[in-house]
């Protein structure tokens, strides 16, 4: 008889803070369709994090609905996968309070992406931001997951969950499994259009730096087409040509062709034409994606009910390890 051999637990998270970009697509979300056939995964709208900064409640309860709309359009499937809102599930807070008081002020201030948004958010450095990383650990200990997909940015903070799980289990026995961070190679770190040594961000002020999922197709060709290159007039990956290099990137991800191949098309062939063939494809790629995403929100019972049988059954998980954690800690 075949050996049954389980299947790895991954678990991700992504806030619901405005639109969802090109970049997240193509660096996070995709990865996240991909994990879908190797491990049993769980996918989290992190709303809970989101409050961390200042939210417009109405917008808040919107993009949250709309990311989750967003992941299931982009081909997380919830037969596959849990796909659920963090807030739906009330034991990633309550783990969360847990927690807190196994983590240590000391480690918790040296938390990078602390100090960087304590410096952008001067005026609201709330215990929140500080215990950010606590919540994550949360969310990535109840499921006992083995995997966490993320960006670099995150990986500080699955490598503090590992250590609390460790130090809790180092009291209490074996009750967290120790979770490693997975941060995708494949080069798929999309750069801002207009300034393609920065990193493609929702956030940026000139919105022609980036590509929204949704964006409407002559909006996509035309941010393309105006993208930031060289004056060189060669499709070549090499060094010194962020823009092409990143446009390069987008194509090769989108047709699934090598760097190679990409030069071998356009060898004699001026920028202006392989940045039509760049927003073309781009627009075509992400036509379905667009198409099921409004079908979703068309559908507000659906979704709504999507929403619920996933948080349903992400809480059935997480209360069995919570439970645990109230029995071993005292607290039941
Ligand atoms: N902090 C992550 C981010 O901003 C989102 C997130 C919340 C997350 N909880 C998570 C990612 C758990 C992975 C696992 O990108």
């Amino acid at each position: 008889m075949e050996e049954i051999i389980p299947k790895k637990i991954s678990l991700s998270g992504i806030q619901p803070t405005g639109i969802m970009t090109l970049g997240n697509y193509i660096g996070a979300v995709r990865n996240w369709v991909k994990f879908q056939d190797e491990c049993d995964c769980l996918y989290m709208i992190a709303n809970l994090h989101a409050i961390t900064v200042k939210q417009n409640p109405a917008e808040l309860r919107k993009h949250t609905l709309e990311a989750f709309a967003l992941i299931i359009a982009c081909g997380i499937d919830p037969q596959k996968s849990v796909a659920f809102i963090q807030s739906q599930v009330p034991e990633h807070s309550e783990l969360s309070w847990v927690l807190n008081c196994y983590a240590q002020f000391g480690e918790m201030s040296r938390m990078t992406q602390f100090k960087d948004k304590s410096r952008k958010h001067a005026d609201n450095i709330n215990v929140g931001l500080f215990t950010y990383p606590i919540l994550m650990a949360s969310d990535i200990l109840l499921y006992k997951s083995d995997i966490v997909p993320v960006g670099v940015d995150q990986k500080q903070h699955v490598e503090i969950a590992r250590d609390i799980a460790n130090r809790f289990n180092g009291i209490y026995g074996d009750v967290f499994t120790l979770p490693e961070p997975y941060i995708p190679k494949d080069g798929a770190k999309i750069m801002s259009l207009v300034d393609p040594t920065k990193k493609m961000s929702k956030s940026d002020e000139n919105p022609n730096g980036f590509i929204a999922i949704l964006e409407d197709r002559d909006s996509i060709i035309r941010k393309i087409k105006r993208s930031v290159t060289d004056s060189e007039a060669i499709v070549a990956y090499r060094e010194n040509k962020d823009g092409i290099n990143n446009l390069m990137t987008i194509y090769s991800v989108v047709t699934g062709k090598s760097y190679a191949d990409i030069e071998k098309e356009f060898d004699g062939k001026g920028y202006g034409e392989f940045k039509s063939a760049v927003g073309e494809t781009v627009a075509d790629y992400l036509e379905p994606v667009k198409e099921r995403f409004n079908q979703l929100m068309c559908d507000k019972a659906y979704l709504e009910s999507l929403c619920s049988q996933g948080a349903e059954k992400a809480s059935r998980i997480a209360r069995k390890t919570l439970s645990k954690v109230y029995r071993k800690v005292g607290l039941a």
